[in-house]
């Protein structure tokens, strides 16, 4: 009798977790389906961890052909920079943290120097013979302009040299370095050699070119730039005009480019940057784009895209409305007005991603930072529900700037909220498990992928962007967001 009450028992307990435990399957599910939550691969982003090293580079892949005939090849640093990758996943890590952070403090300077009503120009006159001197102090581990964490292959002069560029939406002016040299870093194609070139033509300090410099100089009729990164990394040169190629064929004459003769920062193997920005001196506002996109590939991948102008917007994108500082006409700003974690609205004041008139606030999308950052207030409610909803996972300890990461070692594949960027006209982008649930170290470590700052503006990164293209339609002032087009 006893025997038969506790089989019963048993039975009637097994058949209640079995079905506790289909039932439970059977919510997660459903729960996928109704946009909760979505899939991180846990061992497919592990394997680029250790895949980095060494590299094959029969792999390499092709972009796909592109219908704008103004278009780039876009490389992340990985490929071009291969041979330097002879570390440890988790030490490249740490370093592109540290280079992220100098970035962004660079941009928040730039920034707070214009609200307040402050130029560059007040702070740094240009000096050529003693720019080495006045700036070289701590050189730290350079570019925080572009974060060099993307390339592209741009031919310049006549005939057109073909070099690796820095591209970089939060600054403005287009430099290469330029022979002869007082002061050069080390990059991978030969110096640019003015001589060799038809095309290179100074320009005089009386043109609207020299005039748009932050930081500029007349010097026997020639007018000189400079550009200062913040970190010790800085340009100095003359500027000129020069003819760009793109692919083999289609050119544009006449584009403004400093021809730097001192530089100093690791620009990486770069020749030189092109910038992205809204200013007049970048190099949409020179080609007059009425458009342009870009899709970062996985940082940590061979894959090569594109960099595109003039195609516009693709339909299936999700669109927001693209907005200026008028304090600063570089930084493209996105009318972010919420955040959603497993499709809940997080409660975050509406003032707190509000650009202001004064310029001050606002949420920049930039192409050379990596990680997010989200007003301290805004971050820690949007942690706090990722963290609430994840409470099976096991948590480790904080990784540089991540105070949330997990031990996924034992995992191939997991559910995680969906995390989704709600912009004022309704839409949501919502946003790849793998753009916010990042490895640090090879082991099986993520982290949750956005940060804190203690700024009033937040700035939307490319580690939040990759696989994902972007356009910025200039005319129209929206920017979209193509998840399935890279
Ligand atoms: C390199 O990549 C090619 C093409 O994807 C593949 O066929 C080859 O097996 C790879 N080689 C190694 C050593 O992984
Ligand atoms: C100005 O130009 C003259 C003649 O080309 C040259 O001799 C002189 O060194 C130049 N001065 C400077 C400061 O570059
Ligand atoms: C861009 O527009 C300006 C003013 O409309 C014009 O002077 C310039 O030649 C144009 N540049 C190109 C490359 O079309
Ligand atoms: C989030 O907020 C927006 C606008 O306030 C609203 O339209 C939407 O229905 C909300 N979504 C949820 C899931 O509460
Ligand atoms: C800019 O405006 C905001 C909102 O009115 C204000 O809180 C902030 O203090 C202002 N900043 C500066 C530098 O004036």
């Amino acid at each position: 009798m006893a025997d038969t009450t506790i089989f019963f028992f048993f039975t009637l307990f097994s058949f209640s977790s079995y079905f506790t435990l289909v039932l439970s399957r059977t919510l997660l599910l459903q729960n996928s389906q109704t946009t909760t939550t979505t899939v991180l691969h846990v061992s497919a982003s592990l394997q680029k961890t250790t895949q980095t090293f060494p590299l094959n580079q029969s792999a390499l892949q092709k972009p796909k052909p592109t219908s704008s005939s103004l278009s780039f090849d876009l490389h992340s640093r990985f490929s071009i920079h291969r041979a330097s990758h002879n570390v440890d996943y988790k030490s490249l890590t740490l370093t592109r943290l540290q280079r992220d952070s100098i970035r962004v403090k660079s941009l928040q300077t730039r920034l707070d120097l214009a609200v307040t009503g402050l130029t560059q120009s007040d702070l740094t006159p240009i000096q050529t013979e003693l720019a080495a001197d006045k700036l070289q102090t701590p050189v730290i581990s350079g570019i925080s302009q572009g974060s060099g964490e993307y390339f592209s292959r741009i031919g310049i002069g006549k005939p057109a040299k073909d070099v690796y560029m820095v591209l970089d939406t939060g600054s403005d002016v287009n430099w290469m370095q330029c022979a002869p040299c007082a002061d050069c870093y080390q990059q991978s194609d030969p110096i640019f050699e003015p001589t060799s070139s038809s095309s290179y033509s100074p320009l005089t300090c009386d043109t609207r070119q020299c005039r748009s410099l932050d930081v500029s100089e007349c010097r026997n009729e020639t007018c000189l730039y400079q550009v200062s990164y913040g970190d010790g990394s800085y340009t100095v040169g003359e500027l000129v005009t020069e003819t760009v190629t793109f692919g083999k064929s289609e050119e544009v004459n006449k584009i403004a480019i400093g021809c730097g003769h001192n530089n100093e920062g690791l620009f990486i193997g770069a020749a030189g940057l092109i910038g992205l920005g809204g200013g007049s001196l970048s190099f949409p506002s020179q080609i007059n784009a009425s458009s342009f996109s870009y899709c970062l590939v996985d940082r940590d991948s061979d894959s090569v895209s594109t960099l595109e102008f003039n195609s516009g917007i693709p339909p299936s994108a999700v669109t927001a409305t693209l907005l200026r500082n008028t304090k600063l006409d570089t930084f493209y700003y996105v009318d972010l007005i919420g955040i959603t974690v497993a499709g809940v609205n997080i409660s975050i004041e509406t003032s707190v991603f509000k650009l202001e008139s004064n310029g001050s606030g606002g949420v920049i999308i930039d192409s050379g930072t990596a990680v997010t950052r989200l007003q301290t207030e805004a971050y820690n409610a949007v942690r706090d529900e990722f963290v609430k909803r994840t409470k099976e996972l096991v948590r480790v300890k904080a990784v540089e700037l991540f105070d949330t990461c997990y031990d996924l070692s034992s995992m191939k594949i997991v559910d995680v909220p969906k995390i989704g960027f709600r912009f004022s006209n309704g839409k949501v982008l919502s946003l790849p498990a793998k753009n916010y649930l990042i490895p640090v170290d090879s082991a099986g470590t993520f982290c949750f992928a956005f940060a804190p700052t203690s700024s009033t503006v937040a700035i939307i990164g490319n580690v939040q962007q990759q696989g994902i293209r972007v356009s910025f339609d200039l005319v129209n002032s929206l920017v979209g967001f193509s998840p399935s087009i890279c």
